[in-house]
């Protein structure tokens, strides 16, 4: 059983006519969008705002009425994936690059699920890379005033190139030794000029949809 597409369908469970949703981005949600597609087919009445260039392409294609998330206030729910979650519902996220209108999509959402697989529901969040968001401009000064915080950034790179994000950005990832007030540290990184968001998404998730390749789904609220 496939642990992802068991967490991504039952969040749609959540959805109910007449939402405006929050797409997030990912393997995960990729089953939330397929699921989301076949009850549109059926005739459920929903309008999605993608976080992603990605997600906007796949939601297309399966006939999702779409709106952009810029030109929405306020969303009724946001399904969206993690990279890691830890029992107080903090996340690292953004491991597709699509963290920035993931975050800004969350903070507009009255509620806000995130589905995982269970092994990325971890006892303290730091093994995955923190991806940080920086503008291309000088973003080797940016690098080196991050890597004060204890890590050593790396530029995340495509074909040897830089990766851009949607929004025309570079993505800087940050292995933390120990990775231990994400709060703190996610209000600090955002102090630094030259970053545009990191990552971390602390007091935003509502609930963790959690599958296991036994089947098996558990729920955190
Ligand atoms: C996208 O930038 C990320 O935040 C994803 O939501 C996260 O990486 C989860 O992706 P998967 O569901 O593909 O593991």
């Amino acid at each position: 059983m496939d642990s992802k597409r068991l967490a991504g369908e039952a969040a749609v469970n959540y959805v109910e006519d007449g939402m405006l949703l929050g797409l997030g981005t990912g393997s995960t949600v990729y089953w939330s969008l397929q699921k989301i597609g076949e009850l549109v087919q059926s005739g459920l009445r929903i309008r999605g705002a993608p976080t992603s260039a990605e997600t906007e392409k796949i939601a297309r294609q399966l006939g999702i009425p779409l709106i952009a998330l810029s030109e929405v206030s306020e969303l009724d729910l946001t399904i969206d994936g993690a990279d890691e979650v830890n029992p107080d519902f903090q996340l690292i996220k953004g491991g597709g690059g699509a963290l920035l209108r993931e975050k800004m999509a969350a903070s507009i959402s009255r509620r806000f699920i995130v589905v995982v697989d269970n092994s990325k529901y971890v006892p303290a969040l730091g093994q995955f890379p923190l991806p940080v968001e920086v503008v291309p401009f000088g973003w080797q000064i940016t690098r080196r005033q991050i890597s004060g915080f204890g890590c050593e950034p790396v530029l995340r790179q495509v074909h040897g190139s830089p990766f851009v994000t949607d929004n025309g950005n570079y993505i800087l990832d940050c292995q933390f030794a120990a990775l231990e007030a994400p709060e703190e540290l996610h209000r600090q990184l955002n102090l630094i000029p030259g970053v545009v968001e990191n990552g971390l998404f602390v007091n935003m998730a509502d609930m963790v949809i959690i599958g296991a390749s036994d089947g098996s789904i558990e729920t955190k609220v």
